[in-house]
């Protein structure tokens, strides 16, 4: 089965952490069946993550204690997306059906300014917000996973980052893929960190690396909270750090930074309530606005992946990007119209103009213009806990280990999340999205997200819990993910392993994934004027689910697209 082992562990923690296996597959399962578990489960991009989050909840910790354990053995194990040079949301549902979320995303530096990436011409200088110091955003893990903590933890800090220490200490094996996407990458992190940074040695599948640097940072966070990333030792190391190779992040930035209470996006689909993200991540609104478009169609009664199907979720979603490219931004520095956005109304009016028999132009549905260019360098973890909490965290550094600017006596990467936001109106960010005036940069301002942590309750009862990396495809695979299980009655790992499609408006074509999807089928929407994106088309999306069986227990949905792993006891 896919990566559900619970004692690949041991090698990392020797006996003291040897892991019981306690996990058990149900007997009449299909073979693409997840992990089954009886009381708590995480499941995220790496098997060391997962165990941890695992230990710290039988440890008797909770979700929220499991989320900081995660997030940061992530930082170690996967260092490709997870991070402390980063930021993420994480959308929460209590045992008692309370729900909320929190935006840690990176800010714009107070020295930040609109035209900062722009040369005197008026050109987007290429590289400027993507590489090095200056693609830098304020990062907002540390304070994001310090204050889930400080509300809701309830196992002592420092003892929930022990098991993370002695990940980075004792190392991480690297695994085929990650070797590769080291090989892939590592011309850019010389480029950008030197030839004497860690990453610039070459990595074989079956090596471990191990992180000293990044061990003796979590141990000063452990012993001096969030505090000491932002105004503390490590605060002042990384602003020497990062001003020495041209980055305009000061210890007021650092200072200043705070993560946020947000209330989430909360909408009906069929007998289901979904919450996600509100801005400054695009996701919570613009899955709210497709699956309001989506729901007057009987989608059950087509089958899945037909071409009826591709056809009424592209028109959907569609027309949602258009939305969300014009109207989404920081709701601190600007007005976003969330009610009328995804009000039920306006969304049918939105489908007013779908025709069964030929595609909408995207020319003649909205604004702007934009192309794409689909990876997976964000991850997504997703926590139950043995109390009936859920939580859905996604995570990122932007691109592939982010700016590739390593920070080698910290033991970590920084992100390049300033390219989120638009640099000049009408020129594509690297993945594609053109933003309008409420994506400009801003001092303070928080770039606009496609992050997508999702729950979805059934009877007033938790039934997923759900995210996935993938740049602006992260919306259209959680939309998927969910539709597999509720409208087609997939388990939970069928439903992250189906085969993935994507629109999103401009520019206007259907990216299919390579494998799963027929020729006769492309053909049948090619005659009613689809187009297809014929070149290349990499995986969409890597979502890491958990699903609430009918009998209470629960399976997870490790995605086999990338080394993650569901655990659980
Ligand atoms: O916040 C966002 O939408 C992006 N920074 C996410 C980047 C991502 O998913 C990278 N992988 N494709």
């Amino acid at each position: 089965m896919f990566n559900s082992s619970s004692t690949s562990l041991s090698f990392v923690f020797g006996l003291t952490f040897l892991f019981f296996s306690c996990q058990s597959k149900e007997s009449n399962d299909s073979s693409t069946r997840g992990l089954i578990a009886d009381k708590a489960m995480v499941v995220s991009a790496r098997v060391e993550a997962s165990a941890i989050g695992l230990q710290i909840l039988k440890q008797g910790g909770n979700a929220f204690d499991a989320m900081a354990a995660t997030e940061l053995a992530l930082a170690v194990a996967f260092p490709f997306a997870g991070n402390l040079g980063g930021g993420g949301f994480m959308v929460y549902r209590l045992a008692d059906g309370q729900v909320g979320s929190i935006d840690y995303r990176e800010k714009a530096p107070l020295a930040a300014h609109r035209d900062m990436y722009l040369d005197e011409d008026g050109n987007v200088i290429p590289g400027l917000s993507t590489k090095g110091a200056l693609a830098v955003g304020v990062p907002g893990t540390i304070a994001g996973i310090y204050e889930v903590h400080q509300k809701f933890g309830t196992l002592p800090w420092s003892e929930i980052i022990q098991p993370v220490i002695h990940l980075a200490e004792n190392g991480v094996v690297v695994t085929e893929k990650q070797a590769q996407r080291l090989a892939n990458n590592r011309k850019d992190i010389i480029e950008v960190s030197g030839e004497q940074t860690l990453f610039a040695r070459e990595f074989q599948a079956g090596d471990t690396i191990k992180y000293p640097a990044l061990a003796e940072t979590l141990r000063r966070i452990a012993a001096n909270g969030a505090d000491e990333f932002y105004k503390g030792e490590t605060a002042q190391r990384l602003v020497a750090f990062l001003q020495a190779k041209g980055g305009i992040i000061t210890l007021e930035d650092l200072a200043s930074y705070q993560a946020q209470w947000r209330e989430p996006i909360r909408f009906d689909y069929r007998g289901h309530s979904i919450i996600s993200m509100a801005p400054p991540s695009s996701g919570g609104v613009t899955l709210a606005q497709i699956m309001g478009m989506l729901e007057p169609f009987n989608l059950a009664a087509m089958r899945h992946n037909s071409p009826n199907y591709i056809q009424v979720l592209t028109e959907a979603e569609r027309r949602a990007y258009a939305d969300r490219n014009y109207y989404l931004g920081d709701p601190d520095f600007v007005e976003v119209p969330i009610n009328q956005l995804i009000d039920k109304s306006y969304l049918k009016s939105r489908m007013a103009s779908f025709d069964p028999d030929k595609a909408t132009l995207s020319s003649d549905v909205g604004h702007g213009e934009l192309s794409i260019i689909e990876s997976d360098e964000t991850t997504h973890y997703s926590i139950v806990d043995q109390f009936g909490n859920g939580l859905s965290i996604t995570t990122t550094l932007n691109g592939a280990y982010g700016s590739k600017l390593y920070v080698d006596e910290l033991g970590f990467f920084l992100n390049n999340e300033m390219d989120d936001f638009s640099s000049k109106t009408g020129v594509p960010n690297m993945f594609g999205l053109i933003g309008a005036e409420a994506n400009a940069i801003a001092p303070g301002k928080r770039m606009l997200s496609s992050m997508t942590p999702t729950i979805v309750e059934k009877d007033g009862k938790l039934l997923m819990v759900v995210g996935t990396p993938g740049g602006s495809t992260i919306i259209t695979s959680v939309l998927q993910t969910i539709l597999n299980v509720v409208e087609f009655g997939m388990n939970m790992q069928e439903a992250v392993d189906a085969p993935r499609f994507h629109h999103q408006w401009l520019p206007d074509h259907i990216n299919f994934e390579p494998e799963g999807f027929s020729s006769s089928d492309m053909e049948i929407l090619k005659a009613k004027g689809y187009k297809i994106n014929e070149g290349y088309t990499p995986i969409i999306g890597k979502v890491d689910a958990i699903l609430v069986l009918k009998n209470g227990r629960l399976e997870g949905g490790a995605d086999k697209r990338g080394d993650d792993t569901a655990e659980g006891y």
